[in-house]
């Protein structure tokens, strides 16, 4: 019995880890600024978390960026130029963990720089990953591409695309792109 036609407690996952990065703050939805409190690519992990039960690292910049949408606009568009995006904290230990859930807004068609800041120069040696992000209309863009080629050894799955605005209502999305990963 699969994890959802059966007793949630009868599933296990490989040993999981949700790594993302997510902003809070101003944010443009559909045309219009709104100020949220929690970040659209916190709420889907968030989901994931729930749903499989995995470990959750979240990766913070060490200078946050502003809370005015355009000026984190900006700031983003310097740090992906320049591959300067120092992190508060590493990501932990990889080691025991079979499968990471990879969690990211796109920014400027990719990646926030913080997370190849946490995530390049590490051990993927026969791990999965399991992308998903949120985004304003590009979809995931290169952001597959992009942990293929920081992430070497590691298979990269489909990846689960949500449009920040409808994070809330996500949920099912999630979890039917978990059943067609086969959990
Ligand atoms: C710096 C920055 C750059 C962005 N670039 C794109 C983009 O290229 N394509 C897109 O569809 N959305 C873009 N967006 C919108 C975000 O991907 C979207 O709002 C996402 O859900 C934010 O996730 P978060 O709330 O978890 O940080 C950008 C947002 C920011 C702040």
């Amino acid at each position: 019995m699969g994890l959802f036609g059966g007793n949630k407690e009868n599933y296990k996952d490989k040993k999981s880890i949700i790594i993302y990065f997510s902003r809070a703050d101003e944010n443009y939805f559909g045309g219009a600024m709104k100020y949220i409190e929690k970040g659209n690519t916190e709420v889907i992990a968030e989901y994931i978390r729930d749903i499989v039960g995995a470990d959750i690292f979240k990766v913070e910049p060490q200078i946050p960026y502003s809370a005015d949408y355009m000026q984190c606009i900006e700031e983003a568009k310097v740090r992906t130029r320049e591959h300067n995006a120092p992190i508060k904290e590493n990501v932990p230990d990889l080691s025991s963990y079979e499968v990471i859930y990879v969690g990211s807004p796109v920014y400027w068609g990719g990646m926030p720089e913080e997370l190849f800041t946490a995530l390049k120069g590490l051990d993927y040696t026969g791990k999965t990953i399991r992308p998903f992000v949120t985004h304003e209309g590009s979809g995931l863009s290169s952001i597959p591409n992009q942990l293929k080629n920081i992430c070497t050894g590691a298979v990269v799955t489909n990846g689960l695309a949500i449009s920040g605005s409808s994070v809330n209502s996500a949920r099912s999305k999630v979890e039917n792109w978990l059943k067609g990963l086969g959990l």
